[in-house]
């Protein structure tokens, strides 16, 4: 195996807080109203705190205390912490979704760390957006950093059953839509499905995030998926704050930690938990800013062959809490290892794979192995076609077989709102065989790529008990949904993409194990509905939302801006005063 080598150090925080004259008393003078001691600003490794705590990111709401652990660990290695927020996005709430404002929240989070007196970084993370944010901002700083997810919710139970966070939402909404729930059990539901602190527990894109952040190798072994109300969370956020120092000594940046194989070796682990379709749009935007050459194939390529082993919702039964009781990622990443890549380098400065070699499994139903998986071929499948040049991806282990391979009549909706105004009037001409297209919902045209891609099916199917349908679009889908969904169609129907030229009627053919996506609508009738396409009218040209349409990047290459691509480093050539 092979070590991360120490090496002597600079401390940048020096450049502030150890100069002499009236540079030094400004920078230290007003940081000592706080009540930290002289000795605080000689040398001591100064760790950034990069705080994600907010009352509207219910998700993170205990991060203060979190931050706390952290602090006690920086000061028990002998540095010095800081504890700064940063932009936080909670899914829940934000409108018109937390997506449009990733980029955003990176921007605070690069901008913060740099033009601040840090040495290293540790980064609290939790809801979904908070993880790639701070991990794409802090990696265009590149300095050492470190990651603590703040973990899932306890598991919830309703009616003497486990619920999961959000995938139980879509269920429960079908069944008040077809009387199968009452809306008082609906309103009940609510306070047993978030019962503690945590972020969603399902394998939603938060837990995505959080496995993604440990096989990356950013954060310490073991730590996706402990409880958020587990008291051994603070005494990893405490060996957390006590290793950001040390990493600041070995000069352990995050480009070291973040080659091409971390990233390979994140996408076959992502496949083995069913990992949510998010993954692909944050893993290619964190690809970009530390400089990584990463595509949507190698997705398929890497991924699409790896065993599905993690038995939870929405694909299975079981529930983040359960996965930490039988042993957590470090579990995982022992069955995976013939796959894996074991000269990588995570924070404590060794590989995930030598991390784990002493991992047991104690729920065999919670994780299955190599040898006998739940499915032998778990991950994300990149299809292509007309219908999208530059691919779509679905999620097949959240899908339904017998849907994988389908021909089916497009029923097409405009935008969001067409698709609400429409799809329960009972003349509404479908039927379960038929193609659900949704447009107008990807990175521009929404704009933000909303998590609308897994439409509820139409009331009159629902009652007759259908479960599922071929449903595409540009859009996102929530990582606690689940269905035959196509999502994240490039080009998308705003910038003129085919998905853009579907008509009501057109046949639809989608086949996932040969990979493709196909309108039957010949060339030449697809280039005069081109002449005549009007792409909406985006309607923003002011702020952010109007930066935001005319840099954002298409879903294949992360959603990411073109002007972000790429890090600046640390170095800030001038003084402030
Ligand atoms: Fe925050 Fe699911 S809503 S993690």
């Amino acid at each position: 195996m092979e070590r991360h080598n120490a090496e002597e150090t600079h401390l940048r925080s020096q450049d502030w807080f150890g100069k002499t004259g009236k540079d030094g008393f400004i920078y230290r003078s007003w940081m000592k109203n706080q009540g930290h001691p002289a000795h605080q600003f000689k040398g001591k490794p100064v760790i950034g705190i990069c705080n994600t705590w907010s009352e509207v990111t219910p998700c993170n709401g205990h991060f203060r205390e979190l931050a706390q652990s952290v602090k006690n660990g920086v000061y028990e290695a002998g540095g010095f912490p800081l504890e700064f927020p940063v932009m936080s996005l909670g899914e829940t709430l934000i409108r018109p979704t937390a997506m449009l404002q990733r980029n955003l929240a990176s921007m605070t989070v690069e901008e913060s760390i740099r033009g601040n007196p840090f040495d290293g970084i540790v980064l609290l993370t939790g809801c979904d957006k908070t993880t790639p944010s701070l991990i794409m901002g802090a990696a265009s700083v590149d300095l050492p950093s470190i990651v603590l997810t703040g973990g899932a919710m306890l598991s919830g139970r309703f009616q003497g059953k486990a619920i999961g966070s959000g995938t139980d939402v879509w269920r429960f909404a079908d069944d008040l839509k077809t009387g199968k729930m009452t809306a008082q059990e609906f309103e009940e539901a609510e306070s047993c499905m978030s019962r503690s602190i945590g972020h969603c527990s399902t394998m939603g894109t938060a837990s995505t995030m959080a496995c993604m952040a440990e096989a990356l190798g950013l954060t310490l072994p073991g730590s996706a998926a402990i409880p958020a109300a587990d008291s051994r969370k603070k005494a990893l956020a405490h060996m957390t704050g006590i290793r950001a120092v040390e990493m600041v000594k070995e000069n352990l940046t995050m480009s070291k930690i973040l080659t091409r194989k971390a990233f390979e070796n994140a996408i076959m682990l992502n496949a083995a938990v069913g990992g949510s379709t998010n993954f692909v749009i944050h893993l290619l935007a964190i690809a970009g800013r530390i400089g990584v050459d990463l595509t949507l194939d190698d997705f398929d390529t890497i991924g699409s062959k790896m065993p599905f082993l993690l038995n939870l919702m929405p694909s299975g039964a079981f529930l983040m809490e359960d996965f930490y009781y039988a042993g957590g990622l470090p579990v995982v990443i022992k069955e995976m290892q013939k796959y894996l890549h074991a000269d990588t380098v995570s924070a404590n400065g060794r590989s995930i794979v030598e991390n784990s070699t002493d991992a047991r499994n104690w729920n065999a139903d919670v994780i299955a192995s190599v040898e006998e998986p739940i499915l032998p071929e778990g991950g994300i499948a990149v299809v292509k076609g007309n219908l999208c040049q530059n691919g779509a991806v679905i999620k097949p282990s959240a899908a339904s077989a017998h849907l994988l391979k389908h021909r089916g009549r497009a029923v097409v909706f405009e935008t969001i709102e067409h698709y609400h105004a429409v799809i329960d009037d009972p003349d509404l001409d479908i039927d379960e065989t038929c193609v659900m297209v949704l447009k107008n919902v990807g990175p521009r045209g929404y704009p933000g790529m909303p998590e609308v891609g897994n439409m509820a099916l139409p009331k009159k199917l629902l009652e007759k008990g259908v479960t599922d349908m071929v449903r595409i679009s540009d859009a996102r889908m929530s990582g606690t949904a689940f269905g035959t969904v196509f999502l994240h169609a490039s080009p998308e129907s705003a910038v003129g993409g085919n998905l853009a030229l579907v008509q009501n009627g057109d046949i639809i053919e989608v086949d996932v194990a040969a990979r493709s996506i196909h309108l039957v609508v010949s060339e030449e009738e697809l280039q005069s509905r081109r002449q005549n396409w009007q792409p909406i009218e985006l309607g923003y040209q002011r702020g952010y939302v109007g930066l935001y349409v005319k840099h954002v990047m298409q879903a294949h290459e992360g959603a990411d801006f073109d002007f972000l691509l790429g890090k600046s480093g640390h170095e800030i050539k001038r003084e402030s005063h």
